[in-house]
């Protein structure tokens, strides 16, 4: 019997998984320098909380969730978003509401049953950042701000911001029925999908793909003419305040999410790198689902990003990760000194102060091989240094692989960390791309 990674997942392998623990800290350092704070939720959630936060009609909830049923009779799902269960912990937890707004985020794997494409999968990874308790215009822009600085920092430069507004609990249900209205004059000419979503959730149409629909979702009534006045003006400050911070965005009327919560600004950042499933990330303003699930009235915004998405569109930039050669191999020259050799290895990876950066990356045999295998192993590993354990005790003897040549003798295993470091030192200073 051959086992197989489950449809749809795949397993992260190195040098690519070097690249991902690189976006990963990158994005943790921008959301730190925001103040935002790392929530970590668990991966399956009641159910319930899924059904009634992303919203009973959606793709999401009808098609996609892996539910199931645990021994003491629950019903849980895999959590297919990052939002709902933050508010859960939100509501949960008073250290999250220490302070209004919250500013937190996540980052992890998340779980739709989707057909896998490119870019599409049904494990995925999110990042994601969530500001609760403002109404406030400045807190949409943000949100968009820390988006496009986490896009900068891991090399996306080329990535457009789509914004639209679908209004509040006053405005948007008039416009979902001169929705209702318009496509069901025009019913016989739409796919199967979007006469289900006709009568289920008809704002969804207006995000249809199939190239036959196009033209009918041209001439359906465009959801900023449908606009109350506080939201148009919320939706006019919040375009100021991106024009202000020098942040390009496309204004795009018929951009509507796939999770029922939203409400006012919703946006998505676009690269055209990634093909069909284009949408690098998303977000938007939720100002009833806290209450809705049970708090007080906290309007909120947020956004999560795909990382496996910020993976493929930034691979070119990046087509190895970050490197992985060895600093040091060391060899034993006698079978029996295999210990010596591990002995010497992690004192020679032993962490200085910080200005010594970190550890060094020390490999040793252990599988009691020839010193001449061992060279051949250090060789092809691409180690820079290797250290020979002395047969007797005459001293570490170091050679420089890439020179092919002898270098030092040391006897003292710290000095000749010190010393190791310090070649380091030097090799960063003349190859900055290693440094990262
Ligand atoms: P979402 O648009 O459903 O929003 O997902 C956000 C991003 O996750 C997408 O733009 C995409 O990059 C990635 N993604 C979604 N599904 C898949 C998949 N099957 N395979 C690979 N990547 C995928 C949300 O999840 C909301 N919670 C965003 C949010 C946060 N709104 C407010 N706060």
């Amino acid at each position: 019997m051959k086992f197989q990674v489950p449809r749809g997942t795949r397993d992260i392998l190195p040098p690519d998984s070097d690249r991902w623990a690189e976006i990963e800290a990158q994005a943790r350092r921008i959301l730190s320098s925001y103040g935002y704070r790392e929530v970590r939720t668990p991966i399956f959630e009641s159910t319930d909380l899924f059904v009634r936060s992303v919203g009973e009609s959606t793709d999401i909830v009808r098609k996609e969730l892996y539910t199931f049923t645990d021994r003491g009779d629950r019903s849980l799902t895999l959590r297919p978003e990052g939002t709902a269960p933050l508010v859960r912990a939100y509501l949960e937890s008073s250290v999250l509401r220490q302070e209004t707004p919250a500013r937190l985020s996540y980052l992890g794997p998340m779980f739709r049953y989707e057909r896998p494409q490119k870019g599409r999968y049904r494990q995925f990874w999110q990042i994601g950042a969530e500001l609760l308790g403002s109404k406030e215009p400045a807190a949409d822009v943000e949100m968009i701000d820390l988006f496009v600085s986490i896009m900068r920092e891991v090399g996306l430069t080329h990535a457009r911001v789509l914004l639209n507004s679908l209004g509040d609990s006053l405005c948007r249900p008039v416009y979902r029925e001169r929705v209702r209205d318009y496509f069901g004059a025009h019913l016989d000419a739409l796919c199967e999908d979007d006469r289900e979503r006709w009568k289920t959730n008809p704002l969804r149409i207006l995000d249809c793909k199939i190239p036959k629909c196009q033209p009918i979702l041209e001439g359906a009534p465009n959801v900023l003419d449908s606009l109350c006045e506080p939201c148009r003006t919320h939706f006019e400050n919040v375009l100021g305040g991106l024009r202000a911070m020098e942040i390009d965005v496309d204004v795009a009327p018929r951009l509507v999410r796939g999770l029922d919560y939203y409400t006012r600004t919703v946006f998505e950042v676009h690269d055209s790198s990634l093909g069909a499933q284009n949408a690098v990330g998303g977000g938007g303003r939720y100002d009833q689902l806290v209450e809705e699930l049970g708090g007080a009235e906290t309007p909120s915004i947020g956004f999560s990003i795909g990382m496996d998405r910020l993976f493929l569109a930034t691979s070119e930039e990046h087509p190895e990760g970050a490197p992985a050669e060895p600093d040091v191999f060391v060899v034993a020259r006698q079978p029996e000194a295999v210990t010596d050799a591990l002995l010497a290895a992690r004192a020679l990876r032993r962490a200085g102060g910080r200005r010594d950066g970190p550890p060094l990356r020390v490999m040793a045999d252990v599988q009691r091989r020839s010193a001449s295998s061992q060279m051949k192993v250090a060789s092809r590993a691409g180690a820079k240094y290797v250290v020979f354990i002395p047969a007797e005790a005459d001293g570490y003897a170091v050679r420089d692989m890439a020179a092919g040549k002898d270098e030092t003798k040391q006897t003292d295993l710290n000095q000749l960390r010190d010393w190791l470091r310090e070649r380091r030192r030097e090799r960063d200073a003349s190859n900055p791309r290693e440094n990262s």
